[in-house]
């Protein structure tokens, strides 16, 4: 007779980075070319029920209440056989994941998603994995979702092996109240999704360059985080997102991201805040939308704002958040 399936529910957040990660040392165990740090996002999350069954033939998956393309069924089987290795189960899973953000808007779902894939697929089999390893585990499916197992300000060390690739917190969510205000630009599906991108990093002239110099970036803005010195912090966040579509529109072939409009936020947040004294800073992951951060007794005046530049913009918000969690069953 077949067992019982085996489940449980995680919910893990978005994140953002401050330094970011682009460009792979190793594209199978996605180890990066440089550690990175981000914050979490509260209000952004994805939940994801994982039920090991005996009785299925194959991995299913839904998002959002519907059958999941082939190309996300491919990578979460993938991932979900990583999975199987490090809990020794030859099961197939039924999963069900859902976003609390709208679909389609261009915001990367992946770290939320391979991190709370990765804490309820475990925590369905009854291990109880460390946070340092289900990062490591969740790295696996995307790099950046290592990120969003830990909670608050996060530092993703790059490390030369599998096991010392993880990240971890070196700030709680309450240390400072940073939002992030993001402007939904383009709800356009990314012509070039990052996993693709990552390896497209080295063939610029300027990879190594923004390399050597990531260390050094990663030092001054975990100090500026941690002084709460928003000035210093919104030179290097700007500088460290420059640089990375530096490398993206310098690589074979080129990753051009921005679109008229991401550029005229770019240049009106820097007007914010050196003329208006706004206390707000711009990054962009790859695609056109503009992530503002900015202190949290400024982010109504950030939200006004970008609505007198376009009526049409969606704008999201969120706080920082915390760290991946398992859910408690329904009674
Ligand atoms: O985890 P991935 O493969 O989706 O890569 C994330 C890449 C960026 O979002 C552009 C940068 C980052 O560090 O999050």
């Amino acid at each position: 007779m077949a067992d019982e399936p085996r489940s449980a529910t995680a919910r893990a957040h978005s994140n953002i980075a401050f330094v970011k990660y682009w460009g792979n040392r190793d594209h199978h165990l996605r180890l990066p070319a440089n550690s990175s740090i981000s914050m979490n996002l509260a209000d952004l999350h994805t939940t994801t029920t994982v039920a090991w069954d005996s009785d299925l033939q194959q991995d299913t998956l839904t998002i959002n209440g519907a059958i999941a393309a082939d190309s996300a069924v491919e990578r979460v089987r993938n991932h979900l056989d990583v999975l199987r290795a490090r809990c020794k189960t030859g099961h197939f899973a039924r999963v069900c994941s859902s976003n609390n953000f709208p679909m389609g808007t261009g915001i990367a779902s992946s770290a939320s998603a391979f991190a709370a894939l990765t804490v309820a697929a475990c925590a369905a089999l009854g291990l109880r994995l460390s946070e340092r390893e289900l990062s490591v585990l969740a790295r696996r499916g995307s790099g950046s979702a290592a990120r969003s197992i830990p909670p608050g300000y996060v530092e993703w060390h790059a490390g030369d092996s599998h096991n010392a690739s993880f990240a971890e917190t070196f700030a709680p969510p309450n240390h400072w109240r940073l939002i992030d205000v993001i402007a939904i630009v383009s709800r356009a599906h990314k012509r070039t999704g990052s996993s693709a991108g990552h390896e497209t990093a080295g063939a610029s002239v300027l990879q190594p360059a923004r390399i050597s110099s990531a260390a050094e970036r990663l030092r001054a803005v975990k100090s500026a985080i941690k002084h709460r010195d928003f000035g210093r912090f919104a030179d290097l966040v700007e500088e460290d997102s420059n640089l990375m579509h530096a490398v993206m529109m310098t690589s074979k072939p080129p990753l051009l991201y921005w679109e008229p409009l991401s550029f005229a936020i770019m240049k009106a947040v820097r007007y914010w805040r050196t003329v208006e004294k706004l206390q707000v800073c711009y990054t962009l992951d790859a695609g056109p939308n503009v992530h503002c951060i900015c202190v949290a007794s400024d982010a109504d005046r950030v939200i006004a704002r970008l609505r007198s530049l376009s009526s049409e913009l969606d704008i999201l918000r969120s706080a920082v958040g915390c760290g991946a969690y398992v859910l408690a069953p329904e009674s």
